[in-house]
């Protein structure tokens, strides 16, 4: 599958124009590389890393490896850096391309008091001249493509062309432009005219996020902001087929959450405190094969405090059709 046919000088590597979100906690390799199983080179077009946060030095080619994890796809897992020392930052996206790394991405949204208080993530929403300073740094030290991931502004959404702008200026081949602001955090009401607005003031493609809950959606953004590509995070922790659209079985829906848990056993990533939060962290957005019925059925799922015994219940839902 050629890559997408982008004007831009360092051609984006992915397949399709529908991304799966960065998300920490989540998007490690285990549940990416199940996510990119089952959904094909034309349905999904990317992934990323959860966020990797670059402070008091540079991170090593080591630590950026494992976070690109040991599986291969036709899809780009793209490496997202957060920080706000130029040279660091610098340094750890020269370490991330040694890793193998075909795509790094900067995180402007991370709304975490400690991001905060590190003048990172989305604290550099205050300043469009920083988020220009940290692009521009991370693009001239590597030869990928480097995206820039931003939140549509900090208290509120009045500079997001300037932020756009300043992104493009840096040298960013992609924007991403997650519609919140910082102080909306994940409210459940979404303005996609912030999206169209950044869209219509750069040249670079823009990928819009925040609030596709179904396949239909993804068209839906692009027809209505002109962005380029779109991005679904918790969309996908619902229904992880969102990007091929195909609606599975119960059976085949909890396949997927046994397979995790496997993996991750294979992998010697078993959580510390045991299996059930990693799997609840799902199952608090579970849609796909009506394995979650309800609200009420959902909340006794999350009451659910014994690994073990989560485990086999999935297990039993999984040997059905
Ligand atoms: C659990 C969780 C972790 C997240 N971690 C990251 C992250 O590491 N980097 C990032 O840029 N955004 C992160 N986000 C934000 C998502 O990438 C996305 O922008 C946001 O969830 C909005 O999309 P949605 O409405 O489709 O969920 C995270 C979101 C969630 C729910």
């Amino acid at each position: 599958m050629s890559p997408l046919p982008l004007p831009t000088a360092r051609t984006l590597p992915f397949t399709a124009p529908w991304l799966l979100a960065p998300m920490e906690g989540v998007t490690e390799p285990c549940f990416r590389d199940l996510v990119l199983t089952r959904n094909g080179p034309d349905a999904l077009g990317g992934t990323f890393t959860e966020f990797v946060r670059v402070s008091s030095m540079p991170i090593p080619r080591a630590v950026v490896r494992r976070h690109l994890g040991p599986s291969s796809f036709p899809q780009p897992v793209g490496v997202q850096l957060m920080g706000n020392d130029l040279e660091r930052l610098a340094q750890t996206a020269r370490n991330a391309v040694a890793a193998g790394a075909v795509l790094v991405d900067l995180n402007f949204g991370c709304p975490a008091k400690g991001a905060i208080a590190g003048c990172a993530g989305s604290a550099l929403l205050r300043d469009p001249a920083a988020v220009e300073r940290v692009v521009r740094a991370v693009a001239s030290a590597v030869d990928v493509p480097v995206t820039a991931k931003i939140r549509a502004g900090y208290d509120d959404a009045s500079r997001v062309e300037e932020l756009a702008r300043a992104a493009e200026l840096g040298g960013a081949s992609m924007l991403t432009v997650h519609c919140r602001t910082r102080a909306e955090a994940y409210c459940p009401e979404v303005d996609w005219t912030r999206i169209a607005r950044a869209a219509s003031s750069v040249s670079i493609p823009v990928c819009g996020n925040g609030g596709i809950d179904t396949h239909a959606d993804f068209e839906r953004l692009r027809r209505e902001t002109g962005a380029r590509l779109a991005m679904v995070g918790r969309g996908a922790l619902a229904d992880p087929w969102i990007f091929s659209g195909r609606s599975v079985s119960r059976g085949e829906a909890a396949r997927f959450l046994v397979e995790y848990a496997q993996l991750m056993k294979e992998r010697h990533q078993w959580p510390g405190g045991g299996i059930a939060a990693r799997l609840k962290q799902l199952l608090r957005y579970w849609t796909a094969g009506g394995l979650v019925e309800n609200a009420e059925h959902r909340l006794e799922w999350l009451r659910e405090k014994d690994g073990a015994h989560l485990l086999a219940r999935l297990e039993e839902l999984a040997s059905q059709p």
